[in-house]
Formats: structure tokens, C-alpha cells, sequence
């Protein structure tokens, strides 16, 4: 099959990788002569890399590389079953690159995006074939991050959603059925984890080393928020928030940080600009955490609480299935547990209770408790059965 892969960044360059990986034809075609150029440098430079540590063979390889075309001439996108579109997050660019699509591969392929924070019913919209189009979203890097969110536009036809999803299993990779919603399903329901952690920095309650060893070290998470936040850089992670409280028609639950702002207007975007919250210079001198026990579970359980809230939230509207939701957070974002089993593990109600105490203390709606939550706790539901 001949896939084909639109953009030559970070992400078309993962994803043309992942494909061809799975034994397919890949062409992938940029607009721009220098980033294509860059994308096939660097992606050969990273394969010959694994094989100079024994880590995969020189064979390999070149039969990789060799199922892969880079090129800026679009004619050689035709015959492509399903092209995969990684241009810049950009609805009118995107919308011009589908109609393009759309005239050379005709009404058959499947077209997808894999934007992050745009609708894809909006971008289906610019297609005559809009059955055919739907949301596939890798996470990055894509050759190793296994979650990949499905994404039906309002026209997309289930069929197509069966394809994608049967295709994305042959790649070896995890499928989630997502509503098309900002943030699908990790990047609206991870808000809190950056959110809270934020709110409670403000607020002075923590300092940034004492949350990330309280997540870390109390809650299991691989990294603290404030470390992911730096890994992730300020300007994406920052974006990321702003874009899903706008689309959210400005639910406070949403509301960006001042903090992180504000190290976005000085440049100090994380690890790439050598400092973030913490710095990353070579005599950097970092914080240390205050290792009390008990406070360090208090930040755990409200940051935890919120995400509970969220997921609970998005299954309340549908936005995926209690399973997708789990696998989205552990394969997505590494999360020890799914976020719905360990609402059940804490006791629902406690984690209403812990909500309430919040609202009530504020007085903020972004504290307000899912309804499904409290249903479920007033009536001593779980999400998963005991035997289950
Ligand atoms: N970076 C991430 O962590 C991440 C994760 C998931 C999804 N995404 C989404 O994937 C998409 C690409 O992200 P990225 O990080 O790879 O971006 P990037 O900026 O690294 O790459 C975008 C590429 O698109 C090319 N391009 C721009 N306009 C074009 C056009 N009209 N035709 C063809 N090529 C064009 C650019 O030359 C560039 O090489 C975005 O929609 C983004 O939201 C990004």
C-alpha cells in the first residue's frame, strides 16, 4: 500500500517512519526544499545511529530508508491509499493542502490530519468527500509513543473510522476513538496536570521541586508537571492551553497560568532555551524539594482529583469510551494508572468530596464537580465492576 505523508517535520518524518516500518510505500512531500532536505538528513542520521549502537541491522535500515521518498514535487503523492497530512497548525493551510489531496487522490483514499487543536470536521469540510476524511493523531515522537487518536469528523463514514482503526493496530501502534472536541482526549483531559500544579505554585502553597517530587515519588508519574512543562517547551505547552480554553468558549476550567506566560514572553521556553522553570545551565543551582510526606500528598491528591474530574468529565460527554479514555493516559502520557480505575481505587465520592472542598473554597467554577462523578458517587457506583 502507498501511503502518503504531508509535511517533513517532526511529525511527518515519525509517521512516514512508523508506515514504512509496517512495510509500506511511503512518499513524503513538503513544500519546502530545505525541510525536506533536513527531514531525510536527519532521519537517516537517526537510523544509521541505532544501527552503529546494535540496535537495529544496517539492513534494515536500507530497506527502510529505501521504502521511503522524500520529495517537493506533490504529483508524487498520486495512487496513495491514505495520506497522513503534518503540515503547520494552520486551518487555511490545511484546508488548501485536503482540497489539493482531494484532486489528485480522488474520492477512494482516506485523507487524514493529524492536528492537534484544530476541528477536523472543519478541515473535512473543504473536501467534496468529506466521508473519507478523519483526524489520526500520533503523539511525538511517533516512532516510540504508542497512542494514536482516532478522530471522526461530524461527516466521516464508520467504515473509515474501521479502516483507520484497523490500519493503525497493523502498525503496531494503540487506537482511541475520539470525539472531534478541542483536545480530543490527552490534551483536554492533561490540562490539570499542568493547571493545578500551576495554581498551586501561585498560590505559594509548593514550590516547582517540591510538586514534581511529591507526582513523582507519591503520585508514580515518570516526570513532574513542572519538568514536563520544560521538556515539552513553554510555547507549545503554553499554546496547548490556550487554544483548548478558547475552543472551550472560555471555561475557567481551562484558564492559562500568568506563570507560564510570562516565560514565554522572556524566551525562557525549557530544556531547548537552557531555562524554564528550572535552568539548565551548567552551574545551575536547582531548588530542592521539601520532602514532607503529607503535603506532598495533598498536592497529589487535588492535582489528581482534577484529572479525575476531567476524564469522568469527558466521558460524561461522550468524548470516548471509559477504556479509550484509560488507554489514552497511560500509552498517551505514560500516567501510572488510568485516571477512571484510579477514581475507583480512591473512592468516588472521596474525590467529590475533594472537589467540593475546593469549590467551595474558591468559589470557581474550574473546581466544579463532574456530574457523572457526583452521580456515581451518591450512588456508590464505579466506573469499572469489581470483577472486571
Ligand atoms: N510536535 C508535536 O508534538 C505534535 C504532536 C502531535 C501532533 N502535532 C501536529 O502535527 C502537525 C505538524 O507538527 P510538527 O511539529 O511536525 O510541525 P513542524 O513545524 O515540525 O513541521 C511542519 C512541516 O510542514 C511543512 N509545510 C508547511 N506548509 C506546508 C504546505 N502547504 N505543504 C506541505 N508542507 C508544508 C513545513 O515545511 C514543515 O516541514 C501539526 O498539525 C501539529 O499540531 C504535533
Amino acid at each position: 500500500m502507498k501511503i502518503g505523508v504531508i509535511g517533513s517535520g517532526a511529525m511527518g518524518t515519525g509517521i512516514a517512519q512508523v508506515a514504512a516500518e509496517a512495510g509500506h510505500t511511503v512518499v513524503v512531500y513538503d513544500k519546502y526544499p530545505k525541510a525536506i532536505e533536513k527531514a531525510a538528513g536527519n532521519l537517516t542520521k537517526v537510523l544509521y545511529n541505532l544501527a552503529a549502537k546494535g540496535k537495529r541491522s544496517i539492513e534494515s535500515v536500507e530497506s527502510l530508508l529505501g521504502r521511503i521518498q522524500f520529495t517537493t514535487d506533490f504529483e508524487d503523492l498520486g495512487g496513495a491509499e491514505l495520506a497522513i497530512e503534518a503540515v503547520v497548525e494552520d486551518l487555511s493551510v490545511k484546508k488548501e493542502v485536503f482540497s489539493a489531496l482531494e484532486a489528485l487522490l480522488g474520492p477512494e483514499a482516506i485523507l487524514a490530519t493529524n492536528t492537534s487543536s484544530l476541528s477536523v470536521t472543519s478541515i473535512a469540510a473543504s473536501c467534496e468527500h468529506s466521508s473519507r476524511v478523519l483526524g489520526i493523531h500520533f503523539f511525538n515522537p511517533a516512532p516510540l509513543m504508542q497512542l494514536v487518536e482516532i478522530v471522526p469528523a461530524l461527516q466521516t463514514a464508520p467504515e473509515c473510522v474501521e479502516e483507520a482503526k484497523k490500519m493503525i493496530t497493523a502498525w503496531k501502534k494503540v487506537p482511541v476513538i475520539a470525539k472531534d472536541t478541542p483536545g480530543f482526549i490527552v490534551n483536554r483531559v492533561a490540562r490539570p496536570f499542568y493547571g493545578e500544579a500551576l495554581r498551586i505554585l501561585e498560590e505559594g502553597l509548593a514550590d516547582i521541586a517540591t510538586i514534581d517530587w511529591a507526582m513523582k515519588a507519591i503520585g508514580g508519574f515518570r516526570m513532574g508537571p513542572f519538568e514536563l512543562m520544560d521538556y515539552i517547551g513553554h510555547d507549545v505547552n503554553y499554546t496547548v492551553t490556550e487554544t483548548v480554553f478558547r475552543e472551550f468558549f472560555y471555561d475557567p476550567r481551562y484558564k492559562p497560568s500568568f506563570s507560564q506566560k510570562r516565560l514565554v514572553d522572556a524566551g525562557f521556553l525549557g530544556r531547548k532555551s537552557g531555562r524554564g522553570f528550572y535552568d539548565y545551565g551548567e552551574k545551575a543551582v536547582n531548588p530542592e524539594p521539601q520532602k514532607d510526606e503529607n503535603m506532598g500528598r495533598e498536592i497529589v491528591w487535588r492535582i489528581v482529583c482534577m484529572l479525575i474530574n476531567e476524564a469522568a468529565d469527558a466521558l460524561y460527554l461522550n468524548v470516548a469510551s471509559r477504556e479509550d479514555i484509560d488507554l489514552a493516559m497511560t500509552k498517551g502520557v505514560n500516567y501510572p494508572k488510568g485516571l477512571l480505575a484510579w477514581a475507583d481505587e480512591y473512592g468516588i465520592q472521596l474525590c467529590v468530596n475533594a472537589l467540593d472542598r475546593l469549590h467551595g473554597e474558591y468559589l470557581e467554577d474550574r473546581y466544579r464537580c463532574s456530574p457523572l462523578l457526583r452521580k456515581m458517587g451518591r450512588t456508590g457506583r464505579r466506573f469499572y465492576d469489581r470483577e472486571s
